[in-house]
């Protein structure tokens, strides 16, 4: 019996138990993720174009497509939960998205500064994707949904690999261009 209560952070809780106050915040932030992706989604593309190095260019626009797919899978959780899949406007994601339009703003056009910019932008996006996705990865398993904990186990580490990925180009090139820059 002794080891049953040490297993109690692990073990699910009641299964399907959809009317409790955990379930009902739990589709709130997955209403918010949902919108936020969806933002993501009209984001991207005035990043890539504002990019100059091919590396950068080409990271935004796969990036585009993973995270289509992560909305497609969002409402696969909603389904796999009998929810409909409503997106509430993220307001934390629309003040880091718009962020990400001033750098652009107060960059000159065709400048490592303005990829480091971006690059700095966009990991601010992926941050609050993977605190989000992780900690409703932890819930998920909390409440017994194995499915739902799959689907965003398999977002949580698209995200973390997006992350490495804008380290990798800034650390091998752009942040050294750009430290070499100077104003004309
Ligand atoms: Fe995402």
């Amino acid at each position: 019996m002794e080891a049953n209560e040490k297993n109690m952070g692990n073990r699910p809780a009641r299964e399907s138990m959809t009317d409790s106050r955990l379930h009902e915040f739990f589709l709130e932030e997955l209403k918010d993720i949902y919108g936020a992706e969806k933002q993501i989604v009209k984001a991207l593309p005035k990043m890539q174009d504002a990019a100059t190095s091919p590396e950068l260019v080409q990271a935004f626009e796969e990036h585009l497509d993973v995270t289509q797919t992560q909305i497609t899978r969002l409402e696969e959780i909603f389904e796999n939960l009998g929810e409909s899949a409503d997106a509430k406007k993220c307001e934390a994601m629309k003040g880091i998205l718009d962020e990400g339009e001033k750098v652009i703003d107060d960059t000159e056009e065709g400048t490592a500064t303005r990829d480091v910019a971006l690059i700095l932008a966009a990991q601010k996006v992926e941050h609050y994707e993977i605190a989000t996705y992780g900690s409703l990865l932890q819930l998920a398993h909390t409440m017994g949904h194995t499915e739902v904990a799959d689907l965003l186990e398999a977002t949580l580490d698209e995200e973390k690999e997006a992350d490495l990925k804008l380290t990798e180009i800034a650390e091998s090139k752009i942040n050294y261009q750009a430290s070499e820059e100077v104003n004309e």
